[in-house]
C-alpha cells in the first residue's frame, strides 16, 4: 500500500478534480504491475497496473491480489468502471486502503467486488490513504477547496516591511514554492500583496503548469493596475465589490466579491463549483489571518529565514508580524532547505 501510495505522488497536480491514486499488482510476493492516475481524464491507476503487466504473466492474475490506494470506481464517465475491469480479469482479492467519498461510488465498488465473490479488505494505511484524498473528501463534505497556507517569516518573526517587496527565504525554497503552485489548482493572493509585490503568481521553477490566479480585491483597487501589468498565460479571478471601469486583460474574469459576513466561504464554495480542489493562499498578514479567523485552513507551511528583518528604528515600525498559528495546528513535520527551515502544521482532525 506504501507502494501505492508512492506511485500516486507522482502526478500531484495533473489529476484534479480527481484523486490521487496508486495500484500495485502482487503474486506470490512479486509484483507482476504497477500504476497510477497520471492525468484527469486518463485511465484509472486499475488500468495502468493492469495495462503494465507482461503477457506472460497475465495468466497469473486470477491468483493475484491487486492493492489499491482507493476504492475502484463503479460509474462510467471519461472512462470504463474499473469494477468491470477487476471482474473481467477475476482478480482473487483487492486491499483497499480508503473508500471513495464520490457518493455514488463510496461503498458501492466494494460491493459490487464482494457480490462477484472477490475478496476485499479495506482500512489498509487508512490514516494516510484519508490524508492523499483530503480535497476531494473536503469538497464533499465541506463544500470548499482543500486549502494550504503559505507564509514566510524572518527569524524575529516577520513577514515584510509594509510598502516594500523583501525577499524572505532563499532560492531553494522560491522553487519549492513554486512546485507547490504546480500541485495547486488555484493560487490567491490579496490587493495588499498585489500592490506591493507585482508577484506573477505563476510556475516558472517546476515543470508543470501554473495554477489559475485569484486576487481577492475587496475595495476594487486592482482593476486599473491589472492592465499595466504583465499578463501570464493562466486565468485570473477577480474578486471585488464593483464591475471594473476600465476593460480587463482577456484572461481576467471579474467576479462579484459576496456583501456578507461570510464572504471567504461563499468564495470557497464558488471556487469547489470551479473545480477547484486544493488552493494555495500565498497572502499577506490580512489574508493569512481572514483564513486563520474564518477556520477556512487545512494546512500551514511557514518557511523561517535564517536572518532577521529589520535594521533601523524606521524600519522596526513598518514589519508586518507573522500571525499567530491557531491552536487547532498540530505540527507534522520540519525541513531544512539552505538556511531556511519549513515547518508542516495540519489542523487537528476532530476525535
Ligand atoms: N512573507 C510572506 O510569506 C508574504 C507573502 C505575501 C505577502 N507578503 C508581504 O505582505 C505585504 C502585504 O500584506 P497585506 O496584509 O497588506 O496584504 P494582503 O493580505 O495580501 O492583502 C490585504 C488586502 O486584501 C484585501 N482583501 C480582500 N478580501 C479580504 C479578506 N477577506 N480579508 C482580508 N483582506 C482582504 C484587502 O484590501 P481591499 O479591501 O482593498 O480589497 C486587504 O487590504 C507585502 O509587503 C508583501 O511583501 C509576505
Amino acid at each position: 500500500m506504501r507502494r501505492c501510495f508512492e506511485l500516486s505522488r507522482l502526478a500531484a497536480g495533473s489529476t484534479s478534480p480527481n484523486p490521487l491514486v496508486g495500484a500495485v499488482i502482487v503474486h506470490q510476493g512479486r509484483i507482476l504491475g504497477e500504476g497510477w492516475h497520471k492525468k484527469y481524464g486518463g485511465a484509472h491507476a486499475e488500468v495502468e497496473a493492469f495495462r503494465s503487466v507482461a503477457a506472460e504473466d497475465r495468466r497469473h492474475i486470477p491468483e493475484s491480489t491487486l492493492y489499491v490506494s482507493l476504492e475502484p470506481c463503479c460509474i462510467h464517465r471519461n472512462t470504463p468502471a474499473c469494477t468491470d475491469l477487476i471482474r473481467r480479469e477475476r482478480f482473487k482479492r483487492v486491499v483497499i486502503s480508503v473508500r471513495d467519498p464520490h457518493p455514488e461510488v463510496s461503498g458501492r465498488g466494494i460491493e459490487i467486488l464482494k457480490s462477484a465473490g472477490i475478496e476485499v479488505v479495506e482500512g489498509v494505511l487508512a490514516e494516510e490513504g484519508r490524508e492523499l484524498i483530503a480535497p476531494q473528501r473536503i469538497y464533499y463534505e465541506e463544500n470548499r477547496p482543500y486549502i494550504l497556507l503559505k507564509c514566510a517569516q524572518s527569524a524575529n518573526g516577520f513577514m515584510g516591511i509594509r510598502g516594500r517587496r523583501v525577499p524572505i527565504t532563499g532560492a531553494l525554497s522560491q522553487r519549492l514554492v513554486h512546485r507547490w503552485r504546480k500541485e495547486s489548482d488555484a493560487i490567491l493572493t490579496g490587493s495588499g500583496t498585489f500592490i506591493v509585490d507585482n508577484p506573477l503568481l505563476t510556475n516558472r521553477l517546476w515543470f508543470g503548469e501554473s495554477p489559475v490566479r485569484i486576487l481577492l480585491d475587496r475595495r476594487g483597487r486592482l482593476a486599473q493596475i491589472l492592465p499595466k501589468r504583465p499578463q501570464p498565460h493562466s486565468p485570473t479571478l477577480l474578486f471585488s465589490s464593483r464591475p471594473p471601469a476600465v476593460p480587463l486583460p482577456s484572461s481576467v474574469e471579474w467576479l462579484p466579491y459576496p456583501e456578507e459576513p461570510h464572504a471567504l466561504q461563499k468564495l470557497m464554495q464558488e471556487l469547489a463549483a470551479r473545480n477547484i480542489r486544493r488552493l494555495l493562499v500565498e497572502g499577506g498578514a490580512e489574508i493569512l489571518r481572514s483564513f486563520l479567523q474564518a477556520g477556512l485552513w487545512d494546512e500551514i507551511r511557514l518557511g523561517t529565514a535564517a536572518s532577521s528583518l529589520a535594521h533601523t528604528a524606521s524600519e522596526k515600525e513598518l514589519l508586518i508580524p507573522t500571525p499567530q498559528l491557531p491552536p487547532e495546528a498540530r505540527w507534522e513535520q520540519s525541513f531544512s532547505l539552505e538556511n531556511d527551515r519549513w515547518d508542516i502544521y495540519k489542523r487537528k482532525l476532530p476525535v
